[in-house]
Protein backbone atom coordinates (compact mmCIF):
# COMPACT_ATOMS: atom_id res chain seq x y z
CA UNK A 1 0.00 0.00 0.00
CA UNK A 2 1.29 3.48 -0.13
CA UNK A 3 2.52 4.78 2.76
CA UNK A 4 2.60 8.54 3.43
CA UNK A 5 4.92 10.33 6.47
CA UNK A 6 4.50 13.92 7.12
CA UNK A 7 7.16 15.39 9.23
CA UNK A 8 5.92 19.04 9.94
CA UNK A 9 7.69 20.91 12.77
CA UNK A 10 4.50 22.54 15.26
CA UNK A 11 5.02 25.42 17.27
CA UNK A 12 2.95 24.37 20.30
CA UNK A 13 0.77 27.41 20.43
CA UNK A 14 -2.08 25.46 21.91
CA UNK A 15 0.05 24.65 25.18
CA UNK A 16 1.39 28.62 24.89
CA UNK A 17 5.18 27.20 25.36
CA UNK A 18 6.36 28.18 22.21
CA UNK A 19 8.33 24.88 22.43
CA UNK A 20 8.49 22.86 18.83
CA UNK A 21 7.59 19.69 18.37
CA UNK A 22 8.32 16.78 15.37
CA UNK A 23 5.30 15.35 14.49
CA UNK A 24 5.63 12.15 12.30
CA UNK A 25 2.20 10.57 11.13
CA UNK A 26 2.41 7.68 9.63
CA UNK A 27 -1.28 6.78 8.59
CA UNK A 28 -0.93 4.58 5.24
CA UNK A 29 -3.93 3.45 3.49
CA UNK A 30 -4.65 2.44 -0.01
CA UNK A 31 -7.37 4.59 -0.31
CA UNK A 32 -6.83 7.92 0.85
CA UNK A 33 -4.19 9.62 2.52
CA UNK A 34 -5.53 10.75 5.79
CA UNK A 35 -2.39 12.96 7.10
CA UNK A 36 -3.78 15.96 9.19
CA UNK A 37 -1.59 18.40 11.36
CA UNK A 38 0.59 21.10 11.84
CA UNK A 39 -1.79 24.17 12.33
CA UNK A 40 1.11 26.93 12.50
CA UNK A 41 0.03 29.84 14.49
CA UNK A 42 1.81 32.37 16.46
CA UNK A 43 2.22 32.50 20.04
CA UNK A 44 0.50 34.97 21.38
CA UNK A 45 0.95 35.89 25.22
CA UNK A 46 -1.96 34.71 26.96
CA UNK A 47 -3.72 36.34 30.10
CA UNK A 48 -6.37 32.93 30.21
CA UNK A 49 -8.66 33.52 32.47
CA UNK A 50 -7.94 30.96 35.51
CA UNK A 51 -11.33 28.69 34.81
CA UNK A 52 -10.46 28.16 31.23
CA UNK A 53 -6.69 27.07 32.18
CA UNK A 54 -6.26 23.66 31.55
CA UNK A 55 -3.23 22.23 32.95
CA UNK A 56 -2.19 18.20 32.65
CA UNK A 57 -1.25 18.09 36.24
CA UNK A 58 -0.71 14.71 37.88
CA UNK A 59 1.58 13.31 40.52
CA UNK A 60 3.25 11.57 38.28
CA UNK A 61 4.70 13.09 34.92
CA UNK A 62 4.25 10.36 32.81
CA UNK A 63 0.17 10.22 33.54
CA UNK A 64 0.95 14.23 32.73
CA UNK A 65 2.43 13.18 29.39
CA UNK A 66 -0.42 10.21 28.81
CA UNK A 67 -3.10 13.24 29.17
CA UNK A 68 -1.26 15.53 26.88
CA UNK A 69 -1.05 12.76 23.75
CA UNK A 70 -4.28 11.39 23.99
CA UNK A 71 -5.64 15.18 24.12
CA UNK A 72 -3.71 15.82 21.08
CA UNK A 73 -4.32 12.29 19.22
CA UNK A 74 -8.27 12.95 19.64
CA UNK A 75 -7.67 16.53 18.41
CA UNK A 76 -5.43 14.91 15.51
CA UNK A 77 -7.65 12.31 14.94
CA UNK A 78 -10.78 14.39 14.53
CA UNK A 79 -9.28 16.25 11.48
CA UNK A 80 -8.82 12.95 9.98
CA UNK A 81 -11.70 11.44 7.40
CA UNK A 82 -13.40 8.41 8.94
CA UNK A 83 -12.25 5.83 5.41
CA UNK A 84 -15.27 3.46 4.11
CA UNK A 85 -13.29 0.64 5.88
CA UNK A 86 -10.00 -0.34 7.65
CA UNK A 87 -6.81 -1.31 5.06
CA UNK A 88 -4.51 -4.00 5.95
CA UNK A 89 -1.83 -1.02 6.42
CA UNK A 90 -4.00 0.58 9.15
CA UNK A 91 -3.00 -2.36 11.25
CA UNK A 92 0.65 -1.39 11.79
CA UNK A 93 0.36 2.33 11.09
CA UNK A 94 1.26 4.70 13.88
CA UNK A 95 1.62 8.30 14.85
CA UNK A 96 4.00 9.80 16.91
CA UNK A 97 4.98 13.15 18.35
CA UNK A 98 8.55 14.36 19.81
CA UNK A 99 8.18 17.54 21.58
CA UNK A 100 11.08 19.46 23.03
CA UNK A 101 11.59 22.08 25.08
CA UNK A 102 8.23 22.30 26.13
CA UNK A 103 8.33 25.04 28.59
CA UNK A 104 4.37 25.51 29.85
CA UNK A 105 3.32 23.65 32.93
CA UNK A 106 6.59 22.79 33.70
CA UNK A 107 6.11 21.52 37.20
CA UNK A 108 4.20 18.80 35.76
CA UNK A 109 5.45 17.56 32.11
CA UNK A 110 8.73 17.11 31.39
CA UNK A 111 10.03 19.19 29.16
CA UNK A 112 10.96 16.67 26.53
CA UNK A 113 9.16 13.69 25.79
CA UNK A 114 7.57 11.78 22.61
CA UNK A 115 4.69 9.89 22.52
CA UNK A 116 2.98 7.14 20.16
CA UNK A 117 0.01 5.98 18.95
CA UNK A 118 -0.38 2.30 17.57
CA UNK A 119 -2.95 1.66 15.02
CA UNK A 120 -4.88 5.57 15.39
CA UNK A 121 -7.40 4.69 12.64
CA UNK A 122 -8.04 0.84 14.44
CA UNK A 123 -8.57 2.20 17.63
CA UNK A 124 -11.05 4.89 16.76
CA UNK A 125 -13.23 2.14 14.62
CA UNK A 126 -13.18 0.40 17.81
CA UNK A 127 -14.07 3.08 19.97
CA UNK A 128 -16.47 3.70 17.78
CA UNK A 129 -17.90 0.16 17.78
CA UNK A 130 -17.84 -0.05 21.71
CA UNK A 131 -20.02 3.25 21.36
CA UNK A 132 -17.18 5.32 22.84
CA UNK A 133 -17.46 8.98 21.71
CA UNK A 134 -13.88 9.92 20.83
CA UNK A 135 -14.41 13.71 23.06
CA UNK A 136 -15.87 11.84 25.80
CA UNK A 137 -13.06 9.63 26.00
CA UNK A 138 -10.41 12.47 25.85
CA UNK A 139 -12.42 14.18 28.80
CA UNK A 140 -12.76 11.17 30.68
CA UNK A 141 -8.65 10.58 30.03
CA UNK A 142 -7.64 14.08 30.59
CA UNK A 143 -9.88 16.63 32.94
CA UNK A 144 -8.59 15.21 35.74
CA UNK A 145 -5.26 13.21 36.21
CA UNK A 146 -6.12 9.32 35.93
CA UNK A 147 -6.39 7.47 39.43
CA UNK A 148 -3.63 5.20 41.35
CA UNK A 149 -5.80 1.78 41.17
CA UNK A 150 -4.72 -1.75 42.48
CA UNK A 151 -3.48 -4.23 40.20
CA UNK A 152 -6.08 -6.36 39.00
CA UNK A 153 -4.05 -8.56 36.91
CA UNK A 154 -0.83 -10.23 36.28
CA UNK A 155 2.24 -9.58 38.35
CA UNK A 156 4.22 -6.41 37.57
CA UNK A 157 1.51 -4.57 35.96
CA UNK A 158 0.54 -1.21 37.06
CA UNK A 159 -3.10 -0.01 37.04
CA UNK A 160 -4.49 3.53 36.59
CA UNK A 161 -8.46 4.36 36.25
CA UNK A 162 -9.47 7.17 34.41
CA UNK A 163 -10.30 9.73 37.22
CA UNK A 164 -14.02 9.06 36.30
CA UNK A 165 -13.56 5.55 36.52
CA UNK A 166 -14.64 4.70 32.86
CA UNK A 167 -11.61 3.39 31.41
CA UNK A 168 -8.43 1.38 33.04
CA UNK A 169 -4.78 2.28 31.84
CA UNK A 170 -2.30 -0.46 31.94
CA UNK A 171 0.98 -0.45 31.95
CA UNK A 172 2.44 -3.41 29.65
CA UNK A 173 5.75 -4.82 28.16
CA UNK A 174 6.76 -4.80 24.77
CA UNK A 175 5.77 -8.42 24.14
CA UNK A 176 1.97 -7.74 25.26
CA UNK A 177 2.19 -4.50 22.62
CA UNK A 178 3.81 -7.05 19.92
CA UNK A 179 1.05 -9.83 21.00
CA UNK A 180 -1.62 -6.75 20.16
CA UNK A 181 -0.32 -6.09 16.70
CA UNK A 182 -0.28 -10.12 15.97
CA UNK A 183 -3.63 -9.94 17.32
CA UNK A 184 -5.40 -6.93 16.44
CA UNK A 185 -6.52 -7.97 12.74
CA UNK A 186 -8.33 -10.87 14.06
CA UNK A 187 -9.63 -9.08 16.97
CA UNK A 188 -10.83 -6.43 15.13
CA UNK A 189 -13.06 -8.41 12.62
CA UNK A 190 -14.37 -10.74 15.94
CA UNK A 191 -15.88 -7.29 17.41
CA UNK A 192 -17.29 -6.56 13.71
CA UNK A 193 -18.94 -9.77 14.05
CA UNK A 194 -20.36 -9.77 17.00
CA UNK A 195 -21.51 -6.46 17.44
CA UNK A 196 -19.28 -5.19 19.97
CA UNK A 197 -21.11 -7.68 22.40
CA UNK A 198 -18.21 -9.63 24.15
CA UNK A 199 -16.51 -10.38 27.46
CA UNK A 200 -13.57 -9.57 26.11
CA UNK A 201 -11.37 -6.58 26.84
CA UNK A 202 -12.06 -3.42 24.97
CA UNK A 203 -9.16 -2.42 23.70
CA UNK A 204 -9.81 1.47 22.92
CA UNK A 205 -5.72 2.93 22.31
CA UNK A 206 -2.62 1.97 22.77
CA UNK A 207 0.35 4.07 23.23
CA UNK A 208 4.47 4.38 24.08
CA UNK A 209 5.38 7.14 26.23
CA UNK A 210 9.04 8.11 26.28
CA UNK A 211 10.31 10.14 29.08
CA UNK A 212 13.91 10.58 30.08
CA UNK A 213 14.81 7.93 27.49
CA UNK A 214 12.49 5.52 29.38
CA UNK A 215 9.81 3.67 27.02
CA UNK A 216 6.39 2.83 28.80
CA UNK A 217 3.89 1.01 27.04
CA UNK A 218 -0.01 1.58 28.02
CA UNK A 219 -3.18 0.06 26.83
CA UNK A 220 -6.80 1.54 27.21
CA UNK A 221 -9.61 -0.47 27.97
CA UNK A 222 -12.78 -0.25 29.28
CA UNK A 223 -13.40 -0.20 33.15
CA UNK A 224 -15.30 -4.01 33.41
CA UNK A 225 -16.54 -2.52 37.49
CA UNK A 226 -18.81 0.22 37.38
CA UNK A 227 -18.07 3.95 37.17
CA UNK A 228 -20.22 4.27 40.00
CA UNK A 229 -21.03 0.80 41.89
CA UNK A 230 -18.90 0.39 44.21
CA UNK A 231 -17.48 -3.41 44.02
CA UNK A 232 -17.21 -4.91 47.58
CA UNK A 233 -15.99 -8.70 46.34
CA UNK A 234 -13.61 -9.27 43.74
CA UNK A 235 -12.16 -12.57 42.19
CA UNK A 236 -9.80 -13.05 39.38
CA UNK A 237 -11.12 -16.79 37.93
CA UNK A 238 -9.07 -19.00 35.74
CA UNK A 239 -10.71 -22.68 35.92
CA UNK A 240 -7.42 -24.17 37.33
CA UNK A 241 -7.14 -25.16 41.27
CA UNK A 242 -3.62 -25.59 41.43
CA UNK A 243 -1.79 -22.33 43.68
CA UNK A 244 -5.79 -20.52 42.90
CA UNK A 245 -6.12 -19.15 46.33
CA UNK A 246 -5.35 -15.29 47.98
CA UNK A 247 -2.33 -14.99 49.70
CA UNK A 248 -1.95 -13.43 52.91
CA UNK A 249 -0.52 -10.45 51.77
CA UNK A 250 -3.47 -9.67 49.19
CA UNK A 251 -6.08 -10.40 52.07
CA UNK A 252 -4.42 -7.64 54.19
CA UNK A 253 -5.95 -5.59 50.64
CA UNK A 254 -8.69 -3.10 50.85
CA UNK A 255 -10.03 -4.76 47.98
CA UNK A 256 -8.24 -8.16 47.80
CA UNK A 257 -8.45 -10.34 44.71
CA UNK A 258 -10.15 -13.90 45.38
CA UNK A 259 -9.23 -16.53 43.61
CA UNK A 260 -10.78 -20.07 41.98
CA UNK A 261 -10.51 -21.45 45.49
CA UNK A 262 -11.49 -19.07 47.54
CA UNK A 263 -14.75 -18.46 45.87
CA UNK A 264 -15.50 -22.09 45.74
CA UNK A 265 -14.78 -22.25 49.67
CA UNK A 266 -17.07 -19.13 50.50
CA UNK A 267 -19.09 -21.27 48.94
CA UNK A 268 -20.07 -18.32 46.56
CA UNK A 269 -21.91 -17.83 43.53
CA UNK A 270 -23.14 -15.94 41.04
CA UNK A 271 -27.30 -16.15 41.42
CA UNK A 272 -28.57 -14.47 37.81
CA UNK A 273 -31.76 -15.47 35.60
CA UNK A 274 -31.99 -18.02 32.98
CA UNK A 275 -32.38 -15.06 30.66
CA UNK A 276 -28.95 -13.60 31.33
CA UNK A 277 -27.24 -17.03 32.80
CA UNK A 278 -28.48 -17.81 28.41
CA UNK A 279 -26.79 -14.50 27.25
CA UNK A 280 -23.93 -14.72 29.05
CA UNK A 281 -22.48 -17.94 28.45
CA UNK A 282 -23.05 -17.65 25.27
CA UNK A 283 -20.83 -14.80 24.62
CA UNK A 284 -18.51 -16.62 26.95
CA UNK A 285 -18.38 -19.73 24.72
CA UNK A 286 -17.84 -17.62 21.51
CA UNK A 287 -15.01 -15.48 23.13
CA UNK A 288 -12.74 -18.48 24.79
CA UNK A 289 -13.28 -19.82 21.27
CA UNK A 290 -11.59 -16.81 19.58
CA UNK A 291 -9.09 -17.07 22.01
CA UNK A 292 -8.51 -20.67 21.45
CA UNK A 293 -8.05 -19.64 18.17
CA UNK A 294 -5.41 -17.34 18.86
CA UNK A 295 -4.19 -19.42 20.73
CA UNK A 296 -3.78 -17.33 23.46
CA UNK A 297 -4.61 -18.31 27.27
CA UNK A 298 -3.83 -17.85 31.01
CA UNK A 299 -7.04 -15.44 30.52
CA UNK A 300 -9.47 -14.62 33.67
CA UNK A 301 -12.47 -13.97 34.27
CA UNK A 302 -13.07 -10.93 36.42
CA UNK A 303 -15.87 -10.88 39.04
CA UNK A 304 -17.35 -8.00 40.82
CA UNK A 305 -19.85 -8.17 43.28
CA UNK A 306 -21.76 -4.91 44.21
CA UNK A 307 -24.00 -5.44 46.94
CA UNK A 308 -27.20 -2.72 46.91
CA UNK A 309 -27.75 -2.59 50.66
CA UNK A 310 -24.16 -2.85 51.53
CA UNK A 311 -23.60 0.43 49.16
CA UNK A 312 -27.05 2.18 50.49
CA UNK A 313 -25.34 2.25 54.50
CA UNK A 314 -22.00 3.01 53.16
CA UNK A 315 -23.66 6.09 51.24
CA UNK A 316 -24.96 7.11 54.40
CA UNK A 317 -21.94 6.71 56.28
CA UNK A 318 -19.60 9.11 54.34
CA UNK A 319 -22.27 11.71 53.09
CA UNK A 320 -20.86 14.28 55.28
CA UNK A 321 -17.53 13.91 53.48
CA UNK A 322 -18.82 13.73 50.41
CA UNK A 323 -20.54 17.11 50.53
CA UNK A 324 -16.99 18.74 51.20
CA UNK A 325 -15.45 16.85 48.32
CA UNK A 326 -18.26 18.24 45.71
CA UNK A 327 -17.15 21.26 46.68
CA UNK A 328 -13.98 20.71 46.28
CA UNK A 329 -13.41 19.05 43.02
CA UNK A 330 -14.95 22.10 41.22
CA UNK A 331 -11.94 23.96 42.42
CA UNK A 332 -9.38 22.06 39.11
CA UNK A 333 -10.55 24.82 37.08
CA UNK A 334 -12.24 22.56 34.25
CA UNK A 335 -15.80 23.15 34.88
CA UNK A 336 -18.47 22.19 31.75
CA UNK A 337 -19.97 24.97 31.07
CA UNK A 338 -24.11 24.16 31.97
CA UNK A 339 -24.70 24.95 28.17
CA UNK A 340 -22.71 22.19 26.74
CA UNK A 341 -24.40 19.11 25.21
CA UNK A 342 -22.38 16.10 26.53
CA UNK A 343 -23.37 12.43 27.03
CA UNK A 344 -21.74 12.77 30.23
CA UNK A 345 -25.27 14.76 31.41
CA UNK A 346 -27.69 11.83 30.75
CA UNK A 347 -25.29 9.64 32.57
CA UNK A 348 -25.79 11.50 35.47
CA UNK A 349 -28.75 11.75 35.79
CA UNK A 350 -29.56 10.15 39.18
CA UNK A 351 -30.59 6.27 39.34
CA UNK A 352 -32.02 4.78 42.14
CA UNK A 353 -29.51 2.56 44.23
CA UNK A 354 -28.46 -0.53 42.44
CA UNK A 355 -29.43 0.89 38.79
CA UNK A 356 -26.71 1.49 36.19
CA UNK A 357 -26.65 2.74 32.79
CA UNK A 358 -26.06 -0.79 30.58
CA UNK A 359 -24.25 1.54 27.99
CA UNK A 360 -21.53 2.55 30.36
CA UNK A 361 -21.32 -0.43 32.63
CA UNK A 362 -21.65 -3.01 29.56
CA UNK A 363 -20.61 -5.79 31.71
CA UNK A 364 -23.03 -5.70 34.68
CA UNK A 365 -25.86 -8.23 35.28
CA UNK A 366 -28.75 -7.25 37.62
CA UNK A 367 -28.78 -10.60 40.38
CA UNK A 368 -31.69 -12.49 40.38
CA UNK A 369 -33.33 -12.54 43.78
CA UNK A 370 -30.37 -11.38 45.41
CA UNK A 371 -30.02 -7.33 45.76
CA UNK A 372 -26.89 -7.42 43.80
CA UNK A 373 -24.80 -6.69 40.79
CA UNK A 374 -22.15 -8.73 38.76
CA UNK A 375 -19.42 -7.30 36.84
CA UNK A 376 -17.87 -9.90 34.91
CA UNK A 377 -15.61 -10.41 31.61
CA UNK A 378 -12.72 -11.58 30.73
CA UNK A 379 -9.29 -10.13 31.55
CA UNK A 380 -5.30 -10.77 30.48
CA UNK A 381 -5.40 -12.27 27.26
CA UNK A 382 -2.52 -11.29 25.89
CA UNK A 383 -0.34 -14.78 26.81
CA UNK A 384 0.38 -16.45 23.90
CA UNK A 385 1.13 -19.93 24.08
CA UNK A 386 4.34 -20.24 22.00
CA UNK A 387 6.14 -17.38 24.11
CA UNK A 388 4.72 -19.06 27.59
CA UNK A 389 6.19 -22.77 26.15
CA UNK A 390 9.31 -21.21 25.07
CA UNK A 391 9.19 -19.50 29.16
CA UNK A 392 8.30 -22.61 30.42
CA UNK A 393 10.94 -24.16 29.07
CA UNK A 394 14.00 -21.80 30.14
CA UNK A 395 12.10 -21.94 33.35
CA UNK A 396 12.32 -25.52 33.76
CA UNK A 397 16.22 -26.14 33.29
CA UNK A 398 16.40 -23.87 36.60
CA UNK A 399 13.53 -24.84 38.22
CA UNK A 400 11.77 -27.93 36.73
CA UNK A 401 8.70 -27.26 39.06
CA UNK A 402 7.31 -24.32 37.29
CA UNK A 403 7.12 -25.76 34.05
CA UNK A 404 5.53 -28.97 35.04
CA UNK A 405 1.84 -28.02 34.98
CA UNK A 406 2.11 -25.57 32.36
CA UNK A 407 3.42 -28.37 29.32
CA UNK A 408 0.29 -30.18 30.32
CA UNK A 409 -2.55 -27.46 28.86
CA UNK A 410 -2.84 -26.30 25.71
CA UNK A 411 -4.95 -22.86 24.59
CA UNK A 412 -7.42 -25.58 23.21
CA UNK A 413 -8.11 -27.76 26.84
CA UNK A 414 -7.49 -23.95 28.51
CA UNK A 415 -10.64 -22.38 27.44
CA UNK A 416 -12.66 -25.95 27.91
CA UNK A 417 -11.85 -25.85 31.67
CA UNK A 418 -12.56 -22.53 31.75
CA UNK A 419 -15.56 -22.40 30.37
CA UNK A 420 -16.77 -25.27 32.30
CA UNK A 421 -15.42 -23.87 35.62
CA UNK A 422 -17.49 -20.91 34.68
CA UNK A 423 -20.57 -22.26 33.92
CA UNK A 424 -20.36 -24.13 37.34
CA UNK A 425 -20.32 -21.33 39.13
CA UNK A 426 -23.53 -19.40 37.92
CA UNK A 427 -26.62 -20.84 40.11
C1 LIG B 1 -5.56 19.87 23.91
O1 LIG B 1 -5.55 19.96 22.50
C2 LIG B 1 -6.09 21.15 21.96
C3 LIG B 1 -6.04 21.06 20.46
O2 LIG B 1 -4.78 20.68 19.99
C4 LIG B 1 -5.32 22.35 22.44
O3 LIG B 1 -5.93 23.52 21.98
C5 LIG B 1 -5.29 22.35 23.96
O4 LIG B 1 -4.49 23.40 24.42
C6 LIG B 1 -4.74 21.05 24.46
N1 LIG B 1 -4.76 21.07 25.91
C7 LIG B 1 -3.65 21.16 26.63
C8 LIG B 1 -3.83 21.36 28.07
O5 LIG B 1 -2.54 21.05 26.13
Amino acid sequence: GLSSWLIATVSLQANGSGGTAAVCLNMASAGGIAAVIASKTKTKKKHFVAQKVKLFRASDPLLSVLMWGVNHSINELSHVQIPIMLMPDDFKAYSKIKVDNHLFNKENMPSHFKFKEYCPLVFRNLRERFGIDDQDFSNSLTRSAPLNSEAQGRSGARFHTSYDKRYVIKTISSEDVAEMHNILKKYHQFIVECHGNTLLPQFLGMYRLTVDGDETYMIVTRNVFSHRLSVYKKYDLKGSTVAREASDKEKAKELPTYKDNDFINDGQKIHIDGENKKMFLEKLRKDVEFLAQLKLMDYSLLVGIHDVERAEQEEVESEDNEVEEEGESDGGGIGTPPDSPSNTLDSNKPLCPGEFDPSIDVYAIKSAPRKEVYFMAIIDILQHYDAKKKAAHAAKTVKHGAGAEISTVNPEQYSKRFYDFITTILS
